[in-house]
């Protein structure tokens, strides 16, 4: 049976495991060694939006790991102009052996997750970006040690895929997470439901004043993501006050450190004094969507 990575919840199991393989994997190239267990391999990757992390972290990860990453935009494929997805699936499954999907629509996701008869990895869609999350986790673990017990602070648009992988992987590494945002802009209630059921603490709020009280952790993510634009005015207006600044920080656990899965707009989610501060990781996270997305790669072809 192929095994995909569609959602955080399709690492429920093994998250543990996914995120020490990918600190082992760095670790053992860094120092020198082989990680080439993907040899004669090949990754395919439609991205139907524009990337720098992904694209890249995958490239690079694939050729590490002694296997070849082939880049297809929607834009130059058949898939754009109305090929099925069906029959897209259908046939690069025949050449590659693994595929990562970019997409707008979680349906498209799971249209080629069904008919794929290789793994399928999320690389972002319009409700969740579990690659970013398991990296992100696997920052923490790197600079808090154990994750379970931490408190997670989201801040920004509660809507998105970054805050609903965000609800599950907390959830399954034992986290408790608040989310503030603005009403209206509060998470799909699916993935609050989903992260109470594995007993840690779920909140989401709208009130900036107490927001990172007793945060391990405080991250946020661009309030108009790939497919928003067209709000961006509105969406602007209703985020004013929820900006990561200095005094938010401070109101944090004074080793709290702060995340941004990138891009950042500065000013407007974040500030640039923040995210270039000294509680900053957040091009640690970059580094580590290549270490992370090397273990999901391994694991997913069932290697290690
Ligand atoms: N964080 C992230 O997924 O970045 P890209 O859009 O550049 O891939
Ligand atoms: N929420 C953002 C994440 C970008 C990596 C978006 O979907 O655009």
């Amino acid at each position: 049976m192929k095994r995909d990575l569609i959602s955080m919840l399709d690492v429920r199991e093994d998250l543990d495991g996914i995120i020490d393989l990918g600190i082992s994997l760095k670790k053992r190239k860094k120092s020198g060694g082989s990680i080439g267990f993907l040899g004669g391999k090949t990754l395919g990757m439609i991205f139907e939006k524009p990337s720098t992390r992904t694209r890249v972290s995958f490239e690079v990860a694939m050729t590490l790991l002694g296997g070849h990453a082939i880049f297809l935009s929607t834009n130059d494929m058949q898939l754009g102009r109305g090929e099925s997805i069906e029959d897209t699936a259908l046939v690069l499954s025949r050449y590659v052996d693994i595929i990562m999907y970019r997409a707008y629509n979680h349906d498209s996701m799971l249209e080629l997750a069904k008919y794929s008869s290789v793994p399928v990895i999320n690389g972002l869609d319009d409700r969740e970006h579990p690659c970013q999350v398991i990296a992100d986790l696997m920052t923490i673990k790197e600079y808090k040690g154990d994750l379970r017990g931490l408190n997670f602070v989201y801040i920004g648009d509660g809507n998105n895929n970054m805050a609903h992988s965000y609800l599950l992987g907390c959830g399954i590494a034992g986290m408790n997470i608040r989310i503030v945002s603005p009403k209206g802009f509060w998470p799909d209630k699916y993935y609050v439901e989903e992260a109470k059921k594995f007993g840690v603490r779920v909140e989401i709020v709208d009130d900036m004043r107490d927001a990172t009280k007793d945060a391990d952790v405080v991250a946020t993510d661009t309030w108009v993501s790939m497919g928003d634009e067209e709000e961006k005015e509105r969406r602007i207006r209703a985020f004013q006050g929820y900006t990561v600044n200095m005094e938010v920080m401070s109101r944090a656990k004074k080793d709290a450190i702060f995340m941004h899965c990138l891009p950042a707009y500065y000013g407007y989610e974040v500030t640039r004094e923040v995210a270039h501060g000294p509680q900053s990781v957040i091009f640690d996270e970059a580094e580590n969507r290549l270490w992370a997305q090397a273990a999901i790669m391994v694991r997913l072809s069932g290697i290690r």
